[in-house]
């Protein structure tokens, strides 16, 4: 849960919001998002990691609000699409403080990302760094580069969120030699300025010894530039990837311990290898905003069903599913959830909250055990789905998107408002 949430006599508040009276002044399904908890956590990754530049992940959720906290917070942006790149453009974010990711950039995305003047490119093929340079020249301007490498590493993550094995998309290749030869190729490239590597292991991350690895991976590999190409690189990224709590089973690090932790291995690493330390950046999306949200839906019917040994789960629907918070499906993900619209005194029983969508994987949360008389009507509230769940959200069986609710100190406001049926029909140009 965020850090304002509190329950009092079974009402859950969110920055001093109930969220029944959130729901009646929004509807639901909605997120809510914590302001102040986004910002303390933004603030505690940019305190923690003082000497760092923290490049917060807009993949994880990104709007004009969030990009102007960050951007007052002194936070850099790491955004990864063109779209991405619009809404740092909407909310006036610097662009000096943007860096552009992705392993298929577009010639457009990448026109327009240098003509915004964006701080940094991560280069990921050798494609990219042909087109790159070819825009940079016709457009007459330099562009700062970072060549994303794969270290080589395990990560011990779901596979899909894994980046830093051999055998998948993204990154050169430090064994192999290719990321050598990316760095000698924008070294050759006019327009292009090699500021430094770029290593990312993957994400919800919580064995630090990942990190721990590929940071000397990369440093080598750092120092061997340095050597071979008479280059000093001044900077280097280490990506992003830290865990957070989704269930009680969880355990994660704080800022401090983490920049501890890394700044400790880079030192050593540096020393060892007779380097300078170059400027390290971070990215994290899900640590920041992850926590800072959470989902209330309204239940709609409620359906037991009888288990093999004679046990009971009750179906708990409702009004949203896998289009709002697709990661239980898709990653078979933890969540929990609670009753937050009433007080309860029957006894947990084991339920699954489910979606509206017409699949069976449609589930939210596996399994929890909520008040055994949860009915319709009651307001079901699931938290840590700031990261990953609105921006991968979907409009699957035309559903509507939900809004995200901004809450503060007692007041709501529109974050993103709701889709409406006029949104997802004014696409659908065949009869008008
Ligand atoms: N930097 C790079 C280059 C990335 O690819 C990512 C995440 C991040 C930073 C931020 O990682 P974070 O700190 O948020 O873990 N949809 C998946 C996660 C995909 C992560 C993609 N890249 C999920 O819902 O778990």
């Amino acid at each position: 849960w965020s850090r304002t949430a509190t329950k009092t006599d079974g009402v859950l508040a969110v920055g001093g919001v109930p969220l029944p009276e959130l729901v009646r002044e929004h509807g639901s399904p909605a997120y809510v998002l914590d302001e102040a908890d986004f910002r303390a956590r933004a603030r505690a990754f940019r305190d923690a990691f003082s000497d760092y530049d923290v490049y917060y992940a807009g993949k994880a959720f990104l709007c004009t609000t969030v990009a102007r906290w960050l951007a007052e917070d002194g936070l850099s942006l790491d955004v990864c699409s063109g779209g991405e790149l619009a809404v740092a453009e909407r909310a006036g974010f610097p662009m000096e403080r943007v860096g552009f990711h992705g392993n298929n950039k577009t010639l457009g995305e990448l026109e327009r990302a240098v003509e915004l003047g964006v701080g940094r490119v991560i280069v990921d093929s050798f494609d990219e760094i042909e087109r790159l340079a070819a825009v940079t020249t016709e457009l007459g301007r330099t562009t700062g580069v970072l060549v994303r490498v794969t270290a080589g590493v395990e990560a011990h993550t779901h596979e899909y969120i894994a980046t830093a094995h051999e055998d998948q998309k993204f990154g050169f290749s430090i064994a192999g030699g290719d990321a050598l030869e990316a760095a000698r190729r924008v070294l050759a490239a006019p327009g292009l300025r090699l500021l430094g590597l770029h290593s990312h292991i993957g994400s919800q991350i919580f064995d630090t010894s990942g990190f721990e690895v590929a940071a000397r991976r990369v440093l080598a590999l750092h120092a061997r530039i340095a050597t071979e190409l008479d280059v000093v690189m001044p900077e280097m990224d280490l990506g992003g990837g830290f865990g957070i709590a989704y269930t009680t089973q969880d355990d994660p690090s704080d800022p401090e311990t983490l920049a501890t932790g890394m700044s400790e291995i880079v030192e050593h690493e540096c020393r060892a290898l007779g380097i300078d330390r170059p400027r390290l950046s971070i990215e994290p999306g899900r640590a920041i905003v992850g926590p800072s949200m959470c989902t209330v839906y309204e239940v709609g019917t409620v359906k037991e069903v009888a288990l093999d040994g004679g046990a009971r789960r009750s179906y708990v629907s409702v009004d949203g599913g896998m289009s709002d918070n697709i990661r239980t499906a898709l990653y078979d993900a933890d969540y929990s959830a609670t009753l937050a619209s009433r007080a309860s005194t029957s006894p947990a029983a084991l339920a699954r909250v489910v979606g509206k969508h017409c699949e069976a994987g449609d589930i939210v949360v596996k399994d929890e055990f909520l008040p055994g008389d949860v009915r319709p009507g009651d307001l079901v509230a699931v938290p840590g789905t700031g990261a990953y769940c609105r921006s991968m959200a979907s409009n699957y069986n035309h559903a509507l998107r939900p809004p995200v609710i901004g809450v503060r100190d007692g007041k709501t406001f529109t974050v993103l408002r709701r889709e409406t049926e006029a949104d997802l029909l004014a696409t659908d140009v065949g009869i008008s």
